[in-house]
């Protein structure tokens, strides 16, 4: 790493270049994954994959939609590369292969394995309930609609869209073997071969509408948070001959090298899970898990909105104590003590307590200092976590800064409002400190439109509903109020 000892952005620019510069890594050994950060920080940052998708992370997303792939059948005609880089077999793909079904066109970039041993076969990186599979494929695509080219793309929250598929030993591959017939043509590191197109759709399994999706990295330095990660819940097979071919066939170590190094359980391990969830796009049959459905985006813009005016009033109402993070605590397990007593103040003490005026502040940073649970209410969450790690790897504050300010908020309030994270409140109130006026003032058209929706709502059910605003209901009327919500607290009263 060079030394940094410049602002901010000039740090993490720097470390960027290093990173792409590439420093030696390796899957054990001095250079193993637990060194990775060492020089690529974001390794040891957050939303890092893979990641064991066990069930009680699981949410239920119907607006999932099958994911749908165009042009995957390749010509014989297309030349593709098929290449050894030292950590996995990958083979060049043309970018006119694109998935059609997200936000944006994604388009195809490169194919690898990762992959166990003859004598320990499970080398798949996602696990599922802790089942670790033999191998794992990942289709890579960048988002084309935004970026020109996958170098610019790489480091970006929206850049990059992976398929995973899992891999098991089983049925022999008709399609695997485009890859071992030229298998010993690539036997060392850096070693390349031109080989004629197929049709790559084969590779993925038959049902593209049954996925786990999350937002994570790539699983190789420079670990970059950068992917919208798609893992198929059907698994793809090879023989056990197949599986043996790929994983002997190769070596990490390039062919001027003395010492022979051979590529196998190239693998990253599962990282933390953090405060995210994983959604998925069926429900699962079994147990409970698989029918939680996430609150909406409307609904966490809404608390998002109060967050950012400081008015916690109207986390009195039912709706939004779904927001609060609860039935992570196993998994978060030590570490959300202050949370436990939000939550447990919230439901117990009077409802008046959530309207106390010391709560109705303009400045969300005073609400986070005054606090629901008041000075045991810090930020506790994700970033500290992300912080310290940085911290104890670098000593330089000025790179985790910058990676702190430049990366982290963006992702996890993007996530939060996708439903794809479950960001502690104290977390989200923290970032919204940040945050610049013109989202600021974003989250406030679509307060202000989810605000008018359920006033006609209460006022139609004025005399029947049960009051859960306590309080804070009788805001007035938005016309001649261009921002409602920017008003003093004291109109409310
Ligand atoms: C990718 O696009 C960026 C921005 O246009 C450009 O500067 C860079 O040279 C391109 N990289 C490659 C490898 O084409
Ligand atoms: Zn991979």
């Amino acid at each position: 790493m060079p030394s940094v000892s410049f602002i901010p952005v000039a740090a993490l620019h720097l470390s960027l270049i290093g990173a792409l510069q590439g420093y030696k890594w390796t899957y054990s050994g001095p250079d193993g994954e637990h060194h990775w950060s060492k020089h690529y920080p974001y390794c040891g940052g957050a939303f890092q994959s893979p990641i064991d998708i066990k069930s009680e992370l699981l949410r239920f997303d119907p607006t999932l939609r099958p994911i749908e792939v165009q042009n995957y059948n390749l010509s014989p005609d297309e030349q593709l590369t098929l290449g050894n880089n030292g950590h996995a077999l990958q083979i060049s793909l043309p970018s006119k292969m694109h998935i059609s079904s997200l936000r944006y066109r994604y388009s195809a970039a490169q194919l690898h394995f990762h992959w166990g041993s003859s004598s320990r076969i499970a080398g798949s990186e996602h696990m599922v309930n802790s089942k670790q599979y033999a191998a794992e494929m990942h289709v890579v695509h960048y988002n084309s609609d935004k970026y020109p080219n996958i170098s610019s793309a790489v480091d970006k929250s929206d850049g990059l869209a992976v398929l995973g598929v899992l891999i098991e030993v089983g049925e022999f591959n008709p399609t695997f073997e485009q890859f071992l017939r030229f298998i010993n043509g690539i036997k060392y590191r850096d070693q390349k071969v031109q080989v004629p197109g197929f049709n790559i759709r084969a590779l993925l399994p038959a049902r593209l509408d049954e996925y786990y999706r999350y937002d994570g990295s790539l699983t190789t330095p420079p670990c970059y948070p950068s992917v919208l990660w798609t893992v198929f819940r059907n698994t793809m097979t090879v023989s056990q001959k197949q599986f043996n071919a790929l994983a002997t066939a190769l070596y990490s170590s390039s062919a001027q090298e003395s010492a022979t190094i051979p590529l196998h359980s190239n693998y990253r391990k599962a990282q933390l899970v953090d405060s995210r969830i994983v959604l998925a796009s069926f429900k699962e049959g079994r147990g409970l898990h698989g029918t939680l459905t996430v609150t909406s985006p409307h609904t966490r813009k809404q608390i998002i909105q109060q967050l950012l005016v400081g008015d916690l009033a109207d986390l009195a109402d039912e709706e939004l104590y779904k927001l609060l993070p609860t039935g992570s605590q196993k998994l978060q397990a030590g570490r959300r003590k202050n949370l436990k007593n939000l939550e447990r103040d919230d439901q117990t003490k009077p409802k008046q307590q959530m309207t106390s005026p010391s709560l109705r502040r303009k400045s969300s940073c005073f609400v986070g200092k005054l606090g629901l649970a008041g000075d045991t209410l810090r930020y506790s969450s994700l970033e500290q976590r992300v912080f310290h790690q940085l911290k104890e790897s670098h000593r330089k504050n000025q790179l985790v800064e910058a990676l702190r300010d430049a990366v982290y908020p963006e992702l996890n309030l993007k996530s939060y409002m996708d439903c794809k994270s479950h960001l502690a409140l104290p977390t989200v109130r923290q970032i919204l400190c940040g945050r610049p006026t013109d989202e600021a003032l974003e989250l406030e058209r679509s307060l202000t439109k989810a605000w008018m929706n359920q006033r006609e709502t209460s006022v139609a059910n004025k005399q029947k509903s049960h009051v859960t605003k306590y309080g804070s209901i009788s805001k007035p009327p938005s016309q001649g109020y261009p921002h409602p919500w920017l008003l003093p607290m004291e109109w409310e009263d």
